[in-house]
């Protein structure tokens, strides 16, 4: 009856929103930048049928736009929960690649079974797109425990048995299924649980040569930002850079996610993917220029201007250090897509072009809600524009440790990357 949909589709929800905070907030921890870019992209796609499914059941319990809690299903939400403290990379990524994702995927498929396609068509229809998105997330979740088995074979053997772990957990409480759950939790942490705390150092792809300033006119003004090729591959760096984007993005979608109203789930979700895609966008076009990635530098400095300059407030730095920086470049990016086009470069000014769109809307998310955090701390909601200050000046004193030695290998390593791409160019 509607009453129980709405109350099923209600854990749905709650399962989904849980699952897609662990992930987001896994993003810096785990080096390979193929997961990061499509870890974003899950996360995004979670949140669009976390947010389907609570429309859902703000529709089957008209008048009432209540979501209450967890309820019932308080320790099945609790295990999904447990996985944030997973104990390494190889426990994250088998713990949900072969329990939680599955659970998802074999929960959404009976609810298609078992419901009326009349009565129920609107849900019928996000859900079965919700299975095809959850099939393709455990696929990807495959590959990258394969490749995760053949680096870390001592850490195997702990991420199998708290993946068992977690399993019996989820098996006791009752699955996430179309059943009615059982309110009985198991007693403490799983054994290996390690509680979750931020990065302070993103783990970074050893593929691509390793730094924290990624070019040399991030540590010295005095270095042209460039025109053609220059200007192409400098754009081109920035985009592959915004890997900091995406680590900060999963980062304070997780961190504000109980203080914040859901809203802000959906819109960091959205932020988090779209960064993804501007760094996707980055390594595409370097690839297509067939740069080889141990050329390339990959940086660390804003996300660490974040965490280790002032490591009082962790994750608001990491929202405000995106509004310093996304307010700051927008302005340059309509003329650089025109530049690119007097090149007839179409793929970097396409680029470009989708990326300003993004960075609007980024802009405009930054002052929403750091401005409603503040009221929530009880701060004045318009000081949002001494944030972004107190981040330009994080950069700044962190720009200002860069070391001699470190200047100059980063000069010698672009050299050599623009010299590469006038050959292959
Ligand atoms: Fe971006
Ligand atoms: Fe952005």
């Amino acid at each position: 009856m509607r009453w129980d949909t709405a109350q099923l589709l209600k854990r749905l929800f709650f399962a989904e929103r849980s699952l897609l905070i662990s992930q987001a907030s896994w993003i810096p921890a785990i080096a390979p930048l193929d997961i990061k870019i499509n870890l974003a992209r899950y996360v995004w796609q979670s949140a669009e049928t976390a947010n389907a499914l609570r429309e859902r059941v703000f529709e089957l319990r008209f008048p009432s736009r209540m979501m209450e809690d967890e309820g019932n299903d308080r320790a099945l939400i609790a295990v999904f929960d447990t996985v944030r403290d997973s104990p390494s990379v190889p426990a994250f990524l088998l713990s949900v690649g072969t329990a939680l994702l599955p659970a998802m995927r074999d929960a959404y498929q009976s609810y298609l079974k078992a419901s009326d396609l009349i009565a129920d068509g609107p849900t019928h229809r996000f859900l079965t797109l919700a299975v095809q998105e959850k099939t393709e997330q455990i696929s990807g979740f495959e590959l990258w425990i394969e490749a995760a088995r053949s680096r870390n074979s001592d850490v195997w053997s702990q991420a199998a048995a708290w993946t068992e772990e977690l399993g019996k957990r989820l098996f006791a409480v009752g699955g996430v299924g179309v059943e009615s759950p059982a309110s009985f939790l198991p007693p403490g942490r799983p054994l290996g649980a390690k509680p979750y705390s931020i990065p302070v150092h993103p783990a970074r792809d050893g593929r691509f040569w390793p730094c924290r300033f990624y070019w040399p006119d991030i540590v010295d003004p005095s270095y042209p930002y460039g025109e053609g090729i220059q200007l192409q591959l400098r754009s081109a760096i920035s985009h592959l850079n915004e890997a900091w984007a995406v680590e900060a993005g999963g980062v304070i979608l997780s961190a504000f996610a109980d203080i914040l109203p859901w809203e802000w789930i959906y819109n960091s979700a959205r932020w988090t993917y779209d960064e993804s895609r501007h760094c996707r966008m980055g390594y595409e076009r370097l690839m297509a220029w067939k740069l080889d990635p141990s050329w390339i530098p990959l940086g660390t400095y804003i996300y660490e201007s974040a965490t280790t300059v002032d490591e009082s407030d962790i994750p608001l730095n990491l929202l405000g250090m995106l509004f310093f920086f996304e307010t700051k470049n927008i302005r340059h990016k309509p003329e650089r897509a025109r530049l690119f086009h007097s090149y007839g470069d179409s793929l970097s000014e396409h680029d470009m072009d989708f990326d300003w769109a993004d960075e609007t809307l980024h802009a405009s998310y930054g002052k929403r809600w750091l401005k409603e955090l503040l009221a929530i701390r009880g701060q004045d909601p318009t000081a949002y524009e001494e944030v972004r200050k107190k981040c330009e000046h994080l950069v700044n004193d962190y720009v200002r440790t860069a070391t001699p030695a470190e200047i100059s290998a980063l000069k010698t390593a672009a050299e050599l990357l623009l010299n590469k791409a006038r050959q292959l160019h």
